[in-house]
Order: C-alpha cells, then sequence, then structure tokens
C-alpha cells in the first residue's frame, strides 16, 4: 500500500507493465465471467479456455483449418465469411507503441475527414457494428456509433435494460444471437473484467472493449494519448511529437476501481511520458509492483510540476465498501479546487473521461476553464474510434 507523500518508481517495459497490471486485478477473468453467467441462464460453461496470456500482441483469432472448399459447421462458415484472422481491441497491450502511433496518424485522417461538408466515407459500407452495452454510458457508445455511421458501416444498438437480458438471458446466448444476425464488430461494455475476452470465444465477430469492469478501456486511453498530443503540437506551433517523451502526468482520483486509470498507464507510459498516480490510500491498488509509474498521496506537492493533470470520477459503483470519510473531504484533499489549478504551469491541460462529478474531483469553474479538455476529448474520440473500427475492419482507401 502506498502512504501518502511517500513516492515510489519502478521501471518496466509496457509489456511487463501490462501484465502486472492485469496481476493485479482482483478478480480473474475467466471466473468472473463465470460467475456472472451462474447468475443468468445456462450455457455459461461451455467454453472452458483460460483468458490469454496479457501482453501478447495484437489480439488475434486464427481461422479453424477444415481443409475442406465448403464449410460444414456454422463456425466454418463465418471463418470463410470474415477472412483469415479476426482482430481484436481488448487491452492497450494489444497495441505496441508502433501500434498506438498508428492509430493517432489514422485519427490525423479522420480529422481532416471530419472538416468536410459532409463527413463521412464509404470504408465500411457493407460492415456491421453491433454496440453491446451492459452498463450506462453516454459518451462512449455513442461515439463508437458515430464514428461507425461516418465509415458509412451500419450499426445495431443493444441495451441491456431494453433487451432479453432483463429477462435472464445469459451474456454468451445474447451476443451469440446478435453475432448469428451477420455482424462485423461487437463494442462491448460489461460490468465484469475479462467479459470481453471471454466474448472472443463465443463469436466470429472481431471484439472490441468499450470498458470491462475494472480491468481496462483502451479506445478511452487511445482518445487521451490522440488530445494530449494535439494540444503538444499546438504549444510546438503545429509540429507534431513522435511521442509524449517528457510530459509528466498525474492521474488523480480512484486508481483502485478505474478502468481508464488501467488503460491509461499502458499507453501513456509507452509513448514515453512520466505518468504519476495521485490518490489517498484507500484507493490505490492494492500493489503497484511493475506499474511503470511513481505514486503519492501528496497532490498539493506535485501540481507545479505537472504537464497533465488526468482527474477520475469515484466509482461509487464498484466501492463495495465505505473508503473515504466523506465527498467534501475529498474534495479537499485531492479535488482539483480554483487555488489548486492556479497553482499549475500556465500551459498545463486538464483531463476528464466523463462523467465527471462537478464539486468532488474537480471544481465546477476548473471544469469550464480553457485548459480544461474535456468536449476535446469527447470530439477526438469520434476520430481515435473510427480509426480503431478501420484499423481492425478496413481495408480500403480513407
Ligand atoms: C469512464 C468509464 O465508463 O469507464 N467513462 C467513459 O467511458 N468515458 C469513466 C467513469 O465512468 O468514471
Amino acid at each position: 500500500m502506498i502512504s501518502p507523500g511517500v513516492t515510489t518508481r519502478t521501471e518496466t517495459t509496457p509489456i511487463d507493465a501490462a501484465q502486472a497490471i492485469d496481476a493485479g486485478q482482483a478478480i480473474d477473468a475467466a471466473q468472473a465471467i463465470d460467475a456472472a453467467e451462474a447468475m443468468g441462464a445456462s450455457g455459461a460453461a461451455g467454453s472452458a479456455r483460460e483468458p490469454a496470456a496479457t501482453g501478447a500482441p495484437a489480439t488475434t483469432r486464427e481461422p479453424v483449418a477444415t481443409g475442406e472448399a465448403t464449410p460444414a459447421t456454422e463456425d466454418e462458415f463465418l471463418e470463410v465469411r470474415r477472412g483469415p484472422t479476426v482482430r481484436h481491441l481488448l487491452s492497450i497491450a494489444d497495441l505496441d507503441r508502433e501500434g498506438i502511433l498508428e492509430i493517432m496518424r489514422l485519427s490525423d485522417a479522420f480529422a481532416e475527414v471530419a472538416q468536410r461538408p459532409i463527413p463521412k466515407v464509404p470504408a465500411l459500407r457493407g460492415r456491421t457494428v453491433a454496440t453491446v452495452f451492459m452498463e450506462p454510458s453516454t459518451r462512449t457508445r455513442l461515439s463508437f456509433e458515430t464514428a461507425a455511421k461516418r465509415l458509412s458501416a451500419d450499426v445495431m444498438t443493444f441495451t441491456a435494460a431494453t433487451s432479453a437480458a432483463v429477462k435472464g438471458e445469459s451474456l454468451r446466448d445474447t451476443v451469440e444471437t446478435i453475432d448469428a444476425m451477420g455482424i462485423d464488430a461487437m463494442v462491448i461494455r460489461h460490468q465484469a473484467s475479462g467479459a470481453p475476452l471471454r466474448v472472443t470465444d463465443w463469436i466470429g465477430a472481431s471484439v472490441i472493449n468499450a470498458g470491462d469492469g475494472t480491468h481496462e478501456h483502451p479506445t478511452q486511453a487511445l482518445l487521451d494519448c490522440y488530445t494530449i498530443r494535439e494540444a503538444l503540437t499546438e504549444r510546438r506551433g503545429g509540429e507534431v511529437p513522435a511521442d509524449l517523451t517528457g510530459l509528466r502526468i498525474a492521474i488523480v482520483g480512484d486508481i483502485k476501481h478505474s478502468r481508464v486509470a488501467r488503460s491509461n498507464v499502458l499507453a501513456f507510459s509507452a509513448l514515453g511520458a512520466e505518468v504519476m498516480l495521485v490518490a489517498p490510500p484507500t484507493l490505490m491498488p492494492a500493489s503497484l509492483e511493475g506499474w511503470p509509474v511513481t505514486a503519492t498521496g501528496d497532490l498539493d506537492g506535485t501540481l507545479g510540476e505537472l504537464d497533465v493533470v488526468y482527474l477520475l470520477r469515484i466509482q461509487s459503483e464498484r466501492l463495495g465498501e465505505v473508503l473515504l470519510p466523506s465527498l467534501d473531504e475529498y474534495h479537499w484533499r485531492y479535488g482539483l479546487t480554483k487555488a489548486r489549478a492556479a497553482a499549475l504551469k500556465p500551459e498545463a491541460i486538464v483531463m476528464h473521461p466523463g462523467p465527471m462529478i462537478r464539486g468532488v474531483e474537480i471544481a465546477p469553474e476548473v471544469a469550464d476553464l480553457p485548459a480544461t479538455l474535456v468536449t476535446r476529448q469527447v470530439r477526438n474520440g469520434v476520430l481515435v474510434r473510427m480509426a480503431v473500427l478501420f484499423h481492425l475492419l478496413g481495408s480500403g482507401v480513407v
């Protein structure tokens, strides 16, 4: 456990870091899904595959080798229809530094498309993207759906509250049903860490993790990298930086329960930034061994040296126990108040994945400052998700 004021640092490669971050997950992915499935209908225990080792390169599945010209089973039919390899984005560890930079460059191309009178390209015409959200979402779901439509894909929207999930249908039956309608990608958000990985066993489409429990939220991290790179480009008079080397980024708040923090630690450090975690001891992960970060409980002591302050919401829905004396107390010790914002370097930026809770992690006036890039993050989210969908599904010219 990290104590307030104590700073530790561990040097690791991004792959080590991905493994450490996964090892730090309280929940074993497969068990979590099986437990969640046990609460639903039958069919959950059908797939016994253990989760793939994290840190593997791109999460891809090789096709079933049939040796036959005509597909005999539904699975073989899917393999033939979809081509030799199905690609997924489950974790930032699925992309190395070059992979992240490639998404940044593709996002630049889609930024140009967004300027056009009709901000749409035919790249994914004839493809179908399904969004399957088992947890509430405003920006992530709308952002993926907008991105898919701007690539001319067809979009299917599933929301748990209006689906047969409320009648007790299992996750496996739900995703197999959606896949059977003929989709190319499934964007999934689930309360259990590891759910998207489990889904890759059950369907033939590409799976994109839109947030799984306390595990990861890779597209949030990619859009955050893109937004920081954009701010740095402006600071350098238009010169695009090679990566984020030299930047000091503090992630502040409920690190323990944050999938955004896990993905961002991996992405920021893969691009060369120095990452500092700032939180009260009860909101730090039990162990940070192998994480490429420093950690402290002393926000005030760090403000003057930061280039980016990345604030997190307290994940009240995941706490399960009382970890804070009160939200007022949290605001007083860790909130970005006006006084703290004034102590930042003039060029420092403030970020938040949303939803922001004004008056807790951020003062209302600070949320509205020009240095707070929350709406820019949302705008960039569409471009970056276009890039991810194109990277996984597209083969045409933008
Ligand atoms: C985050 C999430 O759902 O993980 N939001 C988002 O996707 N933009 C963060 C949060 O809920 O606090």
